[in-house]
């Protein structure tokens, strides 16, 4: 099964899912460190059912969410409805990013690099979109060592050293790069095993 078959068969269970792995406090964190503004327009890339959308749209913020899977996007475009003239759900892909250079003042990503086929690639491109002094928001997970991950989930990556996401941020032009722990867990457990993972969640943020 791709992880474009497997999130498009968990979209209607993806809110319950995330509310166990992760909380809140990831996305408010993220935008506090964004320095978000009422009236800005930002992209949520990954966007899933719309975890992150869903506080931009709450502070204010009009938002293009950008995801692969058309039933995460179906999801989205119903739960969101009644605000419709702030969100534009696109389907696309992580290389390819169906927006025009410089189009946004945010990138968020959340929970979506370590899905990614090319993760410095897929930095690239999010810088591409970014009008000059925007920032770019990646939450995810520090390395580690839950290999069920890739079977149960369909991640592509254990994590990210921080050495790595600086490499990649610096190298796609962007400035003031800091990757810093975000002071918050995602929890999953196995359904094979009953293993539990708990990883720290990271926030890299870039200036362009
Ligand atoms: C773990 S979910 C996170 C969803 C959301 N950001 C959240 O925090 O709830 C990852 C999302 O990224 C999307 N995704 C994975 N790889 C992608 C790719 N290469 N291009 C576009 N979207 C992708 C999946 O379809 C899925 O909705």
């Amino acid at each position: 099964m791709s992880s474009k078959q497997f999130f498009n068969e968990v979209a209607g269970e993806w809110d319950a899912m995330r509310a166990n792995f992760y909380s809140e406090g990831v996305r408010e964190k993220a935008f506090d460190r964004a320095g978000v503004r009422a009236g800005q327009l930002a992209a949520d890339l990954g966007a899933g059912t719309g975890f992150v959308t869903e506080g931009l749209l709450r502070r204010g913020l009009s938002v293009v969410a950008v995801d692969q899977s058309e039933a995460m996007l179906a999801k989205m475009r119903t739960k969101f409805a009644a605000a419709a003239d702030r969100i534009d759900c696109r389907k696309g892909e992580a290389e390819s990013l169906p927006l025009p250079d410089q189009a946004v003042e945010h990138v968020f990503a959340n929970m979506y690099l370590h899905h990614v086929d090319d993760p410095s690639r897929a930095i690239a491109e999010m810088t591409r979109i970014l009008r000059p002094g925007g920032r770019l928001i990646i939450t995810d997970v520090f390395e580690h060592p839950f290999d069920f991950l890739k079977t149960e989930h369909h991640d592509r990556w254990l994590g990210f050293r921080r050495e790595a996401l600086e490499e990649w941020l610096t190298a796609a032009g962007l400035h003031e790069v800091a990757v810093d722990d975000l002071g918050e867990e995602c929890r999953v457990r196995s359904e094979g095993t009953g293993e539990t993972a708990l990883m720290n969640i990271f926030v890299a943020l870039g200036h362009k």
